[in-house]
């Protein structure tokens, strides 16, 4: 959850790297440090955001060629200066940045303090890079031996580049369970946790793979395994705009990739949807239609906002394809011993393509024989990779914390898979098919509409902005919207808000309603809209303030409702794109009304990339 750069070539490192940490910053952000090599090594780190680095290197010797850098998400010792990166190995010769969890840290710093080590800081990394050390001065070997032999014995994940004062120009890099990409320029390398940093000097990439480790220079890539075999870099070639990672003019990413949406959704529909013809193309999706239509059932995981997908996926499938579906955590899923049986189609749904939690799951589930579908939007990433199949959401790069462009697009890919199995285990009429095709080309010109309420949404966000606590309420397919909702308005303007079927008000939290409690009620016109209408009421009768999503001209909730926001008609089976935007919307504008940093929310990442 952490954000890497390393930079080694003929250019000054520090400009390079510094802007690199700034582009990764959404990874996380509670302190941040970089290292150079420059006639020694030199190492500058603090607690805070890199702007406020940056201020405290004015009139520093920042020269070098060679460097890493880290913006780091805490999860062993408290965000403060001692305990960001880089670290420095106790001989001052090592410098070493870390993404991931150690985690059996305690017994290797037990070892080490028994053999004299003293430590600076609390976290896992200063052991592993002290435990690297150790192994290189008692075996009297090179820094790369050390490593190999080190992460031999380490448990846990990582990325983690080192620089040794003694070898100026080098970096070593190696991973396991966290996202490494090198950038291959002319006389120079760049390394990244993901693409952005490096975007704008080389678009010809290597994904480094899990027990892949690479000796870095700037006219040299060494690519070997744990096991000292040379290995093969497999050379990508990016096909991101810098454009596109930057915020277009509008304040926050988060406000762009809402904005985006209409396009996203598009680019997600556009090769794969065909209205005229009637089909679908998806490679991933027709090279495993066997396993797909046959499946007995679909167990789908995921975490947080891409969890929220799977719950509407589980309406779509159950619905179109008549096939089971269950919908897990994947944190849960994998420290259960769940059963897998042959057959089973496990589909993961993630945007970075990196969250440990449903990478692990999966793994799991493969090594019991299921048969794995990925739904993600970072290309080449390791969800993907592990994933015997899948589709892209093709939404471009989310950088905004909160998802939101790449949960529509989720929802859009996961449609058309549902719709192309349906056609093929001729589960649904041609007529709903049809339908649902027309549905589905129509949304992103109904979610165009739907940002003119912005002006409305924004005035709605500013009247409930004081409030510090939120229901947020739906039926069948709106039910996962009402927990998507809550989710957006918690992570970004930190209220507490609470998601809920409709009808499981009177099991309990009705008792919450009062003057005090704005509900927010997805109130579209559906096969539900009538025991909708009844629970509005009973919030009504109690005094909880409803702002209501609700269909255009359709009056049915106007009489109950204190606000209200139209939405163009649609079924069902897509509404559910269009029923989030209004809410993406009024986190967005409540966050603002707080003053919240809502592209960089507190204590959260963009990637949850530790267990
Ligand atoms: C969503 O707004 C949050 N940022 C978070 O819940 C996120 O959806 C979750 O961490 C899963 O991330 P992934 O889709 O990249 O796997
Ligand atoms: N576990 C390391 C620490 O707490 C790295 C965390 C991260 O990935 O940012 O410093």
């Amino acid at each position: 959850m952490c954000g890497i750069v390393g930079y080694t070539g003929t250019k000054q490192a520090y400009p390079i790297i510094i802007k690199g940490l700034k582009r990764l910053e959404y990874r996380g952000y509670d302190s941040t440090g970089v290292a150079l090599l420059n006639s020694g090594l030199k190492v500058f780190k603090k607690k805070g955001k890199v702007a406020e680095l940056e201020e405290t290197l004015v009139g520093e010797d920042l020269h070098g060629f060679a460097g890493i850098g880290h913006t780091r998400w805490a999860t062993h010792g408290e965000p403060n200066d001692q305990n960001a990166h880089p670290h420095q190995s106790s001989s001052g010769k090592l410098a070493m940045i870390h993404n991931g969890i150690i985690e059996n840290y305690a017994s290797l710093k037990k070892e080490l303090i028994s053999k004299g080590y003293n430590f600076t800081s609390d976290t896992d990394s200063e052991v592993l890079l002290n435990f690297i050390e150790e192994i290189k001065t008692k075996n009297n070997c090179d820094l790369e031996e050390a490593i190999r032999i080190a992460l031999k014995r380490v448990v846990g994940a990582y990325v983690i580049l080192l620089i040794d004062e003694d070898n100026p120009g080098t970096i070593i890099a190696a991973r396991k369970g966290s996202p490494l990409v090198i950038g291959i320029g002319k006389n120079e390398h760049f390394l990244g946790s993901d693409a952005s940093p490096m975007l704008e000097y080389t678009k010809e990439v290597v994904y480094v793979n899990d027990y892949e480790l690479a000796i870095v220079k700037p006219n040299e890539l060494i690519l070997k395994n744990l096991g000292n075999e040379i290995l093969t870099p497999f050379v990508q070639k990016l096909d991101i705009e810098l454009a596109a990672i930057e915020k277009g003019g509008f304040d926050y990413f988060m406000l762009k990739e809402i904005y985006e949406q209409p396009t996203t959704i598009f680019d997600c529909l556009r090769g794969r949807l065909d209205v005229e013809n009637g089909t679908i193309q998806m490679a991933g999706v027709q090279d495993n239609l066997d396993k797909l239509i046959n499946a007995n059932r679909i167990i789908i995981l995921a975490c947080g906002t891409s969890w929220h997908a799977g719950l509407i996926a589980e309406y779509i499938f159950e619905e179109l394809c008549r096939t089971s579906v269950e919908v897990e955590y994947a944190s849960e899923f994998r420290y259960r011993n769940p059963i897998i049986i042959p057959g089973d189609v496990i589909i993961a749904i993630s945007q970075s393509g990196e969250t440990a939690d449903t990478l692990v799951a999966i793994e799991n589930a493969k090594e019991k024989g299921a048969f794995i579908f990925g739904i993600v939007n970072v290309v080449g990433s390791s969800i993907a990779r592990t994933s015997h199949a899948g589709a892209y959401t093709h939404a471009g790069s989310e950088i905004g914390v909160a998802s939101t462009k790449a949960f529509t697009a989720q929802l859009a890919v996961l449609t058309m898979v549902a719709l192309k199995i349906a056609k093929e285990k001729n589960t649904i009429s041609n007529e709903r098919y049809r339908s649902c095709l027309n549905e589905l080309n129509d949304v992103p010109v109904k979610v165009s509409k739907i940002l003119e309420s912005n002006d409305l949404i924004k005035s709605i966000a500013e009247k409930y902005k004081n409030f510090t606590n939120f229901l947020y309420l739906g039926r069948g397919y709106n039910f996962p919207i009402a927990l998507e909702g809550a989710l957006k308005l918690k992570e970004i303007s930190y209220i507490h808000a609470s998601g809920y079927p409709a009808a499981e008000m009177k099991h309990g939290p009705i008792a919450l309603v009062d003057d005090s409690l704005p509900v927010v009620f997805i109130a579209t016109k559906d096969s539900n809209i009538e025991k909708t209408i009844s629970n509005m009421q009973e919030i009504k009768a109690r005094k909880g303030k409803i702002i209501s999503i609700i269909t255009e001209n359709d009056e049915s909730a106007i009489s109950v409702s204190n606000e209200l926001i139209a939405v163009p008609a649609a079924d069902e089976i897509v509404a559910p794109m269009l029923n989030v935007i209004p809410l993406q919307l009024l986190a967005y504008y409540i966050g603002i009304a707080k003053g919240c940093d809502v592209d960089k929310p507190r204590n959260l990442a963009k990637s949850v990339t530790v267990e």
